[in-house]
């Protein structure tokens, strides 16, 4: 699918020689980022800022979100939506709960007010689940932070998603879920490096080398949230016994792949539970981006991560797909690279 078109994110209209690209979006119209006080968040934030939506940044810590969101303000032009500070970490259910029942409040109490007005409600959502941890250096593969991993990359992000989901259903158009994943996290990796030869030269390495639990993630009429739930705990199980090792889970970064594998599933899940409600959910990876979690290491920057990422997130109603992954730019198969 050819999408270099719909990065322009508008609708074309002609005024004698001028094309004009009006946006779909107006400055109600909300997006959320988690975990957007610094990198790709950060950077994904103020490009949404600075296209001229309302902006709700999201971090663990107050003082860091704060500073952040005041940062954005002062770089972008003025009259643009508003950019908020509200205090989220994901991995804590009441925290989640405070939120969600807070953007229920504010931005829903606006949908209540403008259909009072009999206003035309315009307001749309955009949510980026950002946030995320490894504590993974480049050449090791510890598990040791497995629960925290599992619980803020995966659980997390679900946990936010689902809060949310009664208001993206609400709204008059269509909504969007966009979650930051990893390769690590597909179930093959295609190399003429690798060494597991297949069918017509072509080299397929399986990431995940259980067959069981291969079949159940490819089984996608079959597939439930409950596997997916069955997957992460038996994978924390055998890390807390001591042993995962040897057990066919991945090998680079396992608890950050096994986070990651599972956020995939379930977004591929969601988007098919949400087919014909006008809630889209795609998946996208960055690639290996210079931030704080690759300790500086990458071939981009944050900056060039957080634009890609503010164009799938904006993507025109007509070119938004939904169950894709993203490699940077170009959707794939979930399952292979
Ligand atoms: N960098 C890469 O090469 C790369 C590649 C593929 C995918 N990704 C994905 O891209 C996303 C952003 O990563 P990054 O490289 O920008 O990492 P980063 O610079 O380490 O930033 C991670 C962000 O997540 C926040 N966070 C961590 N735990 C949280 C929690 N429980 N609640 C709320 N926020 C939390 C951090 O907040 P604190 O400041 O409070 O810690 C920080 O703002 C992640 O999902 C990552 O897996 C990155």
């Amino acid at each position: 699918m050819a999408l270099s078109h719909a990065f322009n994110h508008g609708r074309t209209t002609n005024t004698g020689s001028t094309v004009h690209r009006a946006p779909w979006w107006t400055g109600e119209t909300v997006a959320v980022v988690t975990g957007a006080n610094r990198g790709i968040g950060l950077a994904l934030a103020a490009r949404l800022a600075e296209r001229g939506l309302s902006v709700v940044l999201t971090a663990r810590d107050e003082a860091r979100g704060e500073a952040a969101a005041a940062a954005i303000r002062d770089a972008r032009p003025p009259g643009l939506g508003a950019v908020r500070f509200r205090r989220l970490d994901v991995a804590d259910p009441a925290s989640v709960a405070a939120f969600a029942s807070w953007v229920r409040d504010e931005l829903g109490g606006l949908d209540i007010l403008r259909q009072a007005c009999v206003i035309l409600n315009l307001i749309d959502h955009a949510q980026v689940n950002n946030a995320g941890v490894s504590f993974n250096e480049i050449d090791t593969n510890s598990v040791e932070h497995a629960e925290t991993v599992l619980r803020t990359n995966f659980h997390g992000a679900k946990m936010l998603t689902e809060a949310l989901l009664p208001l993206f259903r609400r709204a008059p158009t269509t909504s969007r879920i966009l979650n930051i994943s990893s390769q690590l996290g597909l179930l093959n990796v295609i190399s003429a490096l690798q060494k597991v030869p297949n069918v017509a030269g072509v080299h397929i390495h399986h990431k995940l080398k259980d067959p069981a639990l291969r079949r159940m993630l490819l089984d996608e009429a079959a597939l439930t949230e409950r596997d997916i739930e069955g997957m992460v705990s038996r994978f924390l199980a055998e890390v807390g016994d001591g042993t995962w090792r040897g057990r066919g889970w991945p090998e680079v970064w396992t608890d950050y792949a096994v986070s990651k594998l599972a956020l995939n599933a379930y977004s591929r899940l969601l988007a098919a539970r949400l087919a014909g409600e006008r809630v889209s959910v795609n998946c996208f990876c960055p690639g290996f981006t210079r931030t704080d979690m690759t300790r500086g290491f990458g071939k981009r920057t944050a900056e060039e991560a957080g634009r890609v990422a503010a164009g799938l997130a904006l993507l025109p109603p007509r070119d938004l797909p939904t169950g894709k992954f993203f490699k940077w730019r170009t959707p794939q198969l979930y399952s292979k690279l």
